[in-house]
């Protein structure tokens, strides 16, 4: 693709950083129809967040058009807000069905979502961990305030399995104060030991402000200060697409 700068990044197989966000979101939309037009019964992991939706969008544009199926796919969820009912505005699982579910026309039967609502939130990880680990052939990610990915927050060990979370005030800032969320302070979340599993993985990113997290997941030391870091321990099959904003730092 056009002007496309390749870093040579001393873990990560793929750094790609693009002049715009319009290609950085295409260029993630063709890597994910390829994967799926290779693998039609590939299981994926979809992020949510607003980095997500114009990529979702041009899959269900190329599904639309009949350039690809994903009617055999297996979805996965990343996160959820605990307790949140799926009813709710910002529920990820409302996202996920008006963004992708819906959208890509994924068998319900093969829709795994975890449950913001269940009385006790460890047997719900712990049954969710269960379905989720070891079969993920693609996880798709995006990245937040300091490095989490998922809702995997500053310390939490590499290994962790789908927990329950308490967020940082640096996210909850971000989601009450300049999202005007109604969340709660808690989330459900695949762990960094689940998602590092995934045969793939494709962290996206875009805009000035994802700049200095980008920077300290792949410069700065591998540690659970930045749990994006973990990602290059298993830098092999990571692939990261940002634009020039995004990777500005790392350059
Ligand atoms: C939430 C999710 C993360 C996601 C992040 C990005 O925090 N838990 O998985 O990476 O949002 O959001 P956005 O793309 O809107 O910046």
């Amino acid at each position: 693709m056009e002007r496309v700068h390749q870093i040579h990044h001393p873990e990560i197989s793929e750094v790609l950083v693009y002049p715009t966000k319009e290609l950085t979101v295409k260029s993630a939309s063709q890597e994910i129809i390829e994967l799926v037009k290779l693998n039609p019964l590939a299981s994926i992991t979809y992020a949510t967040g607003d980095t997500m939706i114009p990529v979702y969008e041009n899959l269900a544009t190329a599904v639309d058009r009949g350039l690809v199926d994903f009617s055999q796919t297996t979805a996965f969820h990343l996160d959820e807000y605990y307790p949140y009912s799926q009813e709710r505005k910002f529920s990820f699982v409302k996202f996920l069905n008006n963004y992708v579910f819906g959208p890509l026309k994924i068998n319900p039967d093969n829709i795994h979502t975890l449950n913001g609502i269940a009385e006790d939130p460890h047997i719900e990880a712990k049954r969710y961990d269960d379905l989720v680990s070891k079969r993920i052939s693609l996880a798709l990610l995006g990245i937040d305030p300091r490095g989490h990915i998922g809702f995997n927050e500053r310390n939490t060990p590499f290994d962790s399995r789908t927990h329950l979370a308490l967020l940082s005030n640096e996210t909850l800032h971000r989601d009450i104060v300049e999202r005007s969320q109604d969340t709660p302070n808690q989330a459900l979340t695949q762990g960094i030991g689940t998602i590092l599993e995934a045969s793939q993985i494709l962290l996206i990113a875009y805009g000035i402000g994802k700049s200095s997290y980008i920077r300290e997941a792949l410069i700065n030391h591998i540690s659970e200060f930045c749990p994006a870091s973990a990602l290059r321990l298993v830098g092999k099959k990571v692939t990261v697409l940002v634009d020039e904003k995004a990777g500005n730092l790392v350059k």
